[in-house]
């Protein structure tokens, strides 16, 4: 393996402890995975080291998303969409990758929440309109233009009612969760942002790690920034060519190419493929998905020089069974009561297999 620069792993890979199928049966979905990426982050030299100077964030508890403490929007606006509008043609491959991801999700509700939806730059028609009702949400007052120019005749000739929301759809998630009980989400590149908002980016951390638990009972997905760097791969294309890899999340890691590997030793991994150098940023995201959490793992060209890779996940079957899936919808609208639900099937599956 190449050696990186800027990269500090000092975790061993773990030996094969169980096979795919058995942890995806083994895993309860719900259950925040443990920060260890945090230990190990892998920064450019724009941002602060880990853990944040002064950050008051306590992990045990399952806290929200702090207000956001920088601005103007780093995350979207202007020079998002002149990016976008003038790389269409290098991100392509991984709009490609991503829609097709996209395209094995097969969400129970015909109303959408999308989180971050921007022009929805990198997402198809073609998703979009298998729902009946869109909630797009985005803090970019360009958005909504954008997207309705994108987008928006197609899904209106196919039926599909979009409905924008100018706010802050984490500093405002649970009211927003209690608005629409039966509607399944779509966080759309937007969890990876969060880091350039704020300046305690423990906390960001923190919060992103307990959006699972926030969501509990709801159906969701999120494709999101991992780790981003200056990379220059042999053969671009080969890369963007290959396949994404598929992962299964695990407390701590992942299981990557069959083997359980720690967040740093997998991001080293991808690095490695990608022929990576000097300091590359940690989008602390690393936590975001429960265990038992199939992802992708998507590469993409964000400029010549400089790449992202992705994360892609759905989170549908809490408990991992029809049964324990069906409850939960159940409990809709009161995920204390879904929760509690999941405990027990865990508590009485865990005494059946024993
Ligand atoms: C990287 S862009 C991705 C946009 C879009 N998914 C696309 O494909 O074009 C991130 C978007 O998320 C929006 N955003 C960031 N944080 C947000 C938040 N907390 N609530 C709502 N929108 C947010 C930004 O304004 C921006 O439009």
């Amino acid at each position: 393996m190449q050696p990186v620069t800027g990269l500090s792993v000092k975790g061993q890979i773990v030996p094969q402890r169980a096979s795919l199928p058995g942890l995806m049966s083994r895993l309860a979905c719900r259950e925040p995975v443990a920060n260890t990426a945090g230990a190990q982050p892998v920064y450019n030299s724009a941002m602060p080291t880990a853990p944040t100077p002064d950050s008051t964030v306590s992990r045990s508890a399952a806290p929200r998303f702090p207000m956001p403490s920088v601005g103007p929007n780093r995350t979207g606006g202007v020079v998002w969409h002149a990016r976008a509008l003038q790389a269409s043609a290098r991100w392509q491959p991984t709009r490609d990758a991503i829609n097709r991801w996209l395209a094995g999700i097969s969400f129970d509700s015909r109303q959408l929440i999308l989180v971050g939806a921007s022009a929805g730059w990198m997402m198809s028609t073609d998703f979009l309109a298998r729902f009946d009702a869109i909630e797009a949400i985005d803090i970019d007052p360009l958005a909504a233009p954008l997207f309705a120019w994108r987008h928006g005749l197609r899904l209106k000739r196919r039926g599909v009612q979009v409905r924008w929301h100018r706010m802050d759809a984490l500093a405002e998630l649970d009211e927003l969760v209690d608005r629409w009980p039966e509607a399944g989400w779509l966080f759309d590149n937007v969890l990876g942002q969060q880091i350039y908002r704020h300046h305690d980016l423990d906390a960001v951390e923190a919060a992103l790690a307990g959006l699972a638990q926030r969501l509990a009972g709801r159906e969701w997905a999120s494709v999101h920034d991992w780790l981003s760097g200056p990379a220059r791969p042999p053969a671009p294309q080969a890369v963007l060519d290959l396949p994404p890899e598929r992962a299964v999340v695990e407390p701590g890691g992942l299981v990557l190419k069959g083997q359980s590997q720690r967040f740093e030793i997998a991001g080293e991994s991808l690095l490695a493929t990608l022929n990576a150098h000097g300091q590359w940023q940690d989008h602390r995201t690393a936590g975001v998905f429960p265990a038992g959490t199939e992802v992708a793992l998507i590469p993409w060209e964000f400029r010549p020089g400089k790449w992202h890779w992705l994360q892609a996940g759905h989170v549908f079957q809490c408990g991992q069974t029809a049964r324990t899936r069906f409850e939960a919808r159940a409990a809709r609208g009161n995920p204390a009561k879904a929760l509690k639900i999941l405990d027990e099937l865990d508590r009485s599956e865990r005494t059946a297999r024993s």
